[in-house]
């Protein structure tokens, strides 16, 4: 095929470009910001990060893909449009993409992943299941035949699946991930403290002090907040141990969702597991001791692989460089055409949604 093969891991939280032969060339946050009336993009990645919760009436902030699924299309297409031109420059051969999808996509959500990517630049476009692409990228061999278990927690969506003969046998997403401990964070200091924080805020509790089991020695950090009652601005502290009950209901709901699988899965598979382990990938596995915790609710072997945010664009980058395997297990590259039935060109058109250059 002519043309540079990319992978793209096209997630709820971030966006990570995979280069063939070049490894991962670009990360960068899954947010835009436009003008609230017009609708057009005026910035795209960390800087639109940064107005989450601080932008102007005038401007709109928004996460484009929720719970794995495109919510909003032509800005996922500004995105997605942008960070390829940024990567292949005016090449004349458009690129082939292998991008990720949640394991239990719909048919027309492939469809609309499948026109987005060849509506914002890619020649050919593949998918691949984010759990297998996870798997690869945590290491696990492409023709492993013993089975394991991969549970990818990203920000919208917790992907579980056992993968064997590098293939999916049974699958299962759940909608609890990063932005659920999040908002079981921001609930928690409203309910029991009265004071309202935004996203940012509990995301940054999460990380600093977040944790999925009762620590011995508890840490405290003081954080800004607005109070409840009078409407102030107040500065509070917030311990580990109310972070860990904040997530307990969340944390459970992953270990539920874990074992629903184990459930559905053939015995042969389920021996391997108990044998193999189950391995743990996305940012959201960055919880201190949710391997830990994972090991308590069900009693297997539980590992957060290496890089886990990373994990699913490297595992793209694998299976890049087994594209005719791809193909035996049914992994086709689609263009345009095969897709729509036509063969327009409409990355132009999407040219009057980008005002300026992020
Ligand atoms: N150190 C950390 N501790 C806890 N959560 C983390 C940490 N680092 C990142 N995360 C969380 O990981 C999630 C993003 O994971 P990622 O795999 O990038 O998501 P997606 O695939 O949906 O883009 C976010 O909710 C983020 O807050
Ligand atoms: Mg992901």
């Amino acid at each position: 095929m002519l043309g540079m093969n990319i992978g793209i891991d096209l997630g709820t939280s971030s966006v990570i470009v995979y280069v063939d032969g070049k490894g991962i060339v670009l990360s960068e946050a899954s947010v835009t910001a436009s003008e609230s009336n017009s609708g057009k993009v005026i910035s795209i990645g960390s800087k639109a990060y940064k107005m989450i919760g601080r932008n102007p009436s005038s401007i709109s902030v928004t996460r484009p893909l929720k719970n794995g699924v495109i919510s909003d299309f032509t800005a996922t297409q500004c995105i997605l449009r942008y960070y390829l031109q940024k990567v292949c420059g005016n090449r004349i051969f458009k690129p082939n993409i292998v991008i990720c999808m949640p394991s239990s996509i719909t048919g027309l959500e492939k469809r609309t992943l499948l026109d987005l990517a060849t509506s914002s630049g890619a020649g050919r476009a593949c998918l691949i299941e984010e759990p297998l692409a996870a798997a690869f990228g945590a290491g696990v061999e492409y023709n492993n035949h013993k089975g394991i278990m991969v549970v990818d927690i990203g920000g919208g969506t917790t992907d579980i699946a056992v993968i064997t003969m590098g293939s999916i046998s049974v699958s299962k997403s759940i909608y609890v991930a990063g932005n659920a401990f999040d908002d079981a964070i921001m609930r928690y200091v409203k309910r029991e403290r009265d004071m309202i924080i935004g996203e940012i805020t509990a995301e940054e509790i999460k990380k600093k002090i977040g944790c999925a089991y009762m620590r011995d020695a508890e840490i405290a950090i003081q954080v800004k907040g607005k109070n409840y009652i009078s409407g102030m601005p107040e500065y509070f502290e917030i311990t580990t141990t109310e972070v860990f009950l904040a997530l307990r209901e969340q944390l459970e709901k992953i270990a539920e969702g874990i074992r629903s699988v184990l459930e559905i899965t053939p015995p042969e598979l389920s021996s391997d597991i108990a044998e193999s382990g189950i391995i743990l990938t996305g940012g959201g596995s960055l919880l201190r001791g949710l391997d830990g915790f994972i090991f308590k609710k069900t009693g297997i072997k539980t590992v957060t692989a290496h890089d886990p945010v990373n994990c699913v664009a490297r595992g793209i980058g694998t299976a890049l460089g087994h594209i005719d395997i791809l193909a035996e297990n049914g992994y086709l590259f689609k263009t345009r055409e095969d897709i729509t039935g036509r063969n327009e060109d409409v990355t132009s058109e999407l040219e009057s949604f980008i005002i300026s250059d992020t």
